[in-house]
């Protein structure tokens, strides 16, 4: 009787000690991170100008928070007692100050570190020093990590993604854990209790749907990546999401694709992390990422993550539950040249056989609204016309009359 208590009393205390940090990203995860742009060209001034502009552009009001420094933070060595150092010339304050400046303005701050044994671009990475390296993370009051893959060497993937998780709960501050192994290793289907978002792909690129190979592995644009990783919404929901990687709004495609690619990240549920330069964009793109009525999707608090209803004609129609009864859709033009879209609601039967909903629409309207337009559009009782041009999107929210 009193081995069982012990066992038990054992059980509870590993169960405790094992498990990630609940409850820190019931929503997509909103944010900032460098590597998109800037690679490992990163500096305590650029981060400190970043999380200026969250404040002055809207970003932070738009619900952005954290502000993550991929690979390149680091000195190229180690100290003598292995602990990892910032790049004393990057970053002369060190990264407990540059912590204080971004938690000064409100928002949460994020690393970058290897599960192997350097990072992808040759920095320290933690294998071996997992322990050591939560605890500086720890001191150093951060708050997100980013997990790469690179140099992994026969390593397991679920069994080094623990260890960082438990190294973690164990340095004692929250942290939200970011795995990106790129979905070589299917971490949808064992990293629910492990991470709160893992990559679905490889690398994204900025353009429409172009994949750029590099030997071993290759970039993929934003419909590669969608269509790659169309299988997986099942595995993504409040706590665990699938991240389709940062986004290339605003680093080259064209308005009219960067405001498709956001209102896809939005449907697919996906952290919201932009990948481009804050200090020099345009007003455009500025209005595509703090769209308040889009990022309302992707923050919705059931976390479902949309689906594809059909993509016949060129025409990508995309569909994502929401609370209240109410449902996003999306209408991505695939052609070349304008489309008259011409929807007949009442000749569909829209639901999630996943989740066991309906829109219902014998028995029920909905009101129709433009969320990039933010005006009305009527109901489901009509038609629902619209001109979209080429590679733009018409997002619309059903709302229960
Ligand atoms: C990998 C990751 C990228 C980025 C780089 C940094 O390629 O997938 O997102 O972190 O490494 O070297």
């Amino acid at each position: 009787m009193k081995t069982d208590l012990l066992l038990i009393s054992l059980l509870f205390i590993q169960l405790i000690h094992s498990q990630k940090f609940e409850g820190l990203a019931q929503t997509p995860p909103m944010g900032w991170n460098s590597w998109n742009t800037f690679e490992t060209n990163i500096n305590e001034q650029l981060v400190k100008d970043i999380a200026d502009k969250f404040e002055e552009h809207g970003f932070k009001e738009a619900g952005y928070e954290y502000i993550v420094l991929d690979d390149g933070w680091m000195a190229k060595e180690r100290d003598d007692n292995g602990n990892l150092i910032a790049d004393p010339e990057k970053f002369p304050s060190g990264m407990k100050a540059l912590a204080d400046y971004i938690h000064s303005k409100g928002l949460k701050f994020g690393l970058y570190n290897c599960a192997g044994s350097k990072t992808c671009a040759g920095y320290p990475g933690s294998r071996g020093y997992e322990y050591q390296d939560a605890r500086a993370y720890a001191s150093w009051d951060v708050d997100f990590l980013k997990y790469d893959w690179c140099n992994t060497e026969k390593l397991n993937a679920e069994g080094a993604y623990i260890t960082m998780r438990d190294a973690l709960k164990k340095a004692g501050r929250p942290m939200v854990f970011s795995i990106c192994e790129w979905g070589d290793n299917e971490p949808w289907k064992w990293a629910e209790d492990v991470g709160h978002m893992w990559r679905a792909t490889g690398d994204i690129i900025n353009c429409w749907d172009c994949e750029v190979g590099h030997g071993s592995w290759s970039s993929r644009g934003i419909w590669k990546i969608i269509n790659l990783r169309d299988k997986i919404r099942k595995f993504s929901g409040p706590g665990h999401f699938n991240d389709y990687d940062m986004m290339e709004v605003g680093n080259g495609m064209t308005n009219a694709e960067d405001r498709s690619h956001f209102a896809m990240w939005s449907m697919l549920a996906s952290p919201l992390i932009m990948g481009n330069d804050l200090r020099s964009m345009s007003n455009a793109t500025i209005e595509i990422l703090t769209n308040k009525e889009v990022i309302a999707v992707n923050q919705d608090p059931l976390g479902i993550q949309g689906f594809r209803f059909t993509n016949e004609n060129d025409m990508e129609v995309w569909i994502k539950p929401l609370e209240h009864g109410s449902w996003a859709m999306v209408f991505v033009n695939m052609k070349d040249h304008d489309v008259i879209l011409d929807f007949d609601f009442t000749k569909h039967d829209i639901g999630d056989d996943l989740k066991g909903l309906r829109m219902d629409l014998d028995s029920n309207t909905y009101t129709i609204r433009d969320l990039l337009k933010h005006s009305e559009m009527g109901n489901t009782k009509r038609n629902l016309k619209s001109t979209i041009n080429s590679h733009d999107v018409l997002m619309i929210q059903l709302n229960k009359k």
